[in-house]
């Protein structure tokens, strides 16, 4: 593909969201519409500008890690306004610029190769990328004899003979900058919304008698807009169909997929089994042979090969190795990592909690702000006490150790390779290695105490 630049349109208020983000920065499969386009620039290595309005200050947060340029346009005057407070972007007339909004999350890297192709093949200096809308309503109307562009039509100002015709305006257009340089100040804003619309730019060139190339194309879903929330989940559905479709091809075994939700930016290797109504949300790498059962969640995750998780497990920031069994009904959170061979059982709580290889603690547990040494089990209805009431403080537990039932560690507290805790202790202090460390009151039996109550113990 030639080199050229883009400049992304996004300084509309998005209205229709009611929201107090900027409409671009919502997400679609995970991901911010803009990045998603931001992405596609990334993967052509194409040099990207993006024109913002209001909220200017949330988009750069959004932005401060991309070295994309930031344009503001201060009043929303229209498309063609929009590009004129971009000037320097496209400033050397030799170079052409693509013109694309930034509400079309479903586009796809080819759709711009494709069409940048066409228009150079073409060599055209002007181009624009029309489709086949099946409700053509809301989409400017494009007029063309043979692609070549006759004349674009906005809604609002279209007669009912117009509106009939379903070739529409995808707002994607490419320009040598030479015509943007010089006839940009051409365009009024004589229209029904009092706007300077930059669909009035191939005209405009057209009667310079400049050839305006039109790219036709059937892939309606990959320019479907987004500016009401209906719209939003609508292009949100078909990402994430196309990303199970994706991941059932490259040999995922996915039941009821329509139930299953996989965000972008995740991966999943081969042979791994996923279970109806599954979430995975950005950021999680699932390896080979793995099963993810009913109502998984997974989120920003890294989980190794031929581990299972378990029905309604949540799983968020946390690292899994291989081999590890999980929930069900597990809860882990942030900076949980199991080495290989872990088991967490149901109603498990970790946060922060290192378990090496071989850790068990299969029932009922607070596993909190502590590190556990290898092949240490940990009985059902152990609590590191973690919290002071004003700080966290570490628990750090050897490595073969064996925790009785129901224990809670008071930290910070250390307990040393090799040693056992009897069930029901509350350990506040250290503990040796190699050592049985017991808390509890010593047993009391006082036999026949229900009779001397005058209570039966017989039938
Ligand atoms: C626009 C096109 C229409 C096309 C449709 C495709 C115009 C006049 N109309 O209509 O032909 O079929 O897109 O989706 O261009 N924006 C600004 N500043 C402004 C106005 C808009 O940056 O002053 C940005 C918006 O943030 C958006 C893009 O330009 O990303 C398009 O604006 P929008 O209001 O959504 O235009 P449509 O009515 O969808
Ligand atoms: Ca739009």
């Amino acid at each position: 593909m030639r080199k050229i630049k883009w400049l992304i349109l996004a300084a509309g208020e998005g209205k229709r969201m009611k929201s107090s983000l900027p409409k671009v920065f919502h997400k679609v499969a995970g991901v911010p519409m803009l990045f998603r386009l931001l992405n596609i620039a990334d993967k052509l290595n194409i040099e990207t500008g993006v024109v913002l309005g209001k909220n200017i200050e949330i988009a750069k947060e959004f932005l401060k890690n991309h070295s994309i340029k930031i344009y503001e346009q201060k009043e929303r005057l229209g498309t063609a306004h929009a590009v004129m407070c971009a000037e320097e972007f496209y400033s050397n007339p030799e170079e052409f610029t693509l013109i694309t909004p930034g509400d079309i999350p479903l586009l796809e890297k080819e759709d711009v190769e494709n069409f940048v192709n066409f228009a150079f093949d073409r060599k055209a200096e002007a181009a624009i990328l029309s489709f086949y809308a099946s409700n053509p309503q809301g989409y400017g109307r494009v007029f063309e004899i043979d692609g070549e562009f006759f004349n674009i039509v906005e809604e609002k100002d279209a007669n009912e003979e117009e509106k009939k015709n379903n070739l529409v305006n995808s707002g994607i257009y490419l320009f040598k900058n030479k015509h943007l340089i010089e006839n940009l100040k051409e365009i009024s804003n004589d229209n029904a919304q009092n706007e300077y619309y930059l669909t009035d730019l191939p005209a405009i060139l057209k009667h310079k008698g400049i050839y305006v190339a039109v790219c036709k194309t059937e892939k309606e879903k990959n320019f479907l807009g987004v500016n009401n929330r209906k719209q939003l989940a609508k292009t949100d559905s078909i990402a994430i169909s196309r990303n199970r479709e994706y991941f059932m091809d490259e040999g995922i075994t996915i039941y009821q997929p329509e139930t299953v939700r996989i965000e972008d930016n995740v991966e999943i290797g081969k042979d791994t089994i996923i279970y109806p109504g599954c979430v995975i949300e950005t950021g999680t790498k699932i390896g080979e042979n793995c099963l993810i059962k009913t109502g998984a969640v997974i989120i920003n995750s890294e989980i190794g090969n031929n581990t299972a998780i378990y029905e309604y497990s949540h799983i968020e920031g946390t690292k899994i190795g291989q081999n590890c069994n999980i929930g069900p009904f597990a809860r882990l959170r942030q900076g949980t990592v199991a080495e290989e061979s872990v088991k967490i059982g149901n109603f498990v709580e970790t946060k922060k909690a290192v378990l090496k290889e071989g850790v068990k603690a299969s029932h009922l547990s607070y596993l909190g702000d502590c590190e556990i040494g290898k092949e240490t089990n940990i009985g059902a209805g152990t609590i590191t006490c973690n919290y002071d009431g004003e700080r966290k403080h570490r628990t750090e537990i050897g490595e073969k150790c064996f925790i009785g039932s129901d224990t809670q560690l008071v930290a910070p507290v250390k307990i040393g390779d090799f040693s056992y805790i009897g069930a029901g202790s509350t350990i506040t202090s250290d503990v040796p290695e190699c050592s049985l460390a017991l808390s509890r009151v010593k047993q009391k039996v006082i036999k026949d105490w229900p009779k001397k109550k005058g209570k039966k113990c017989r039938n």
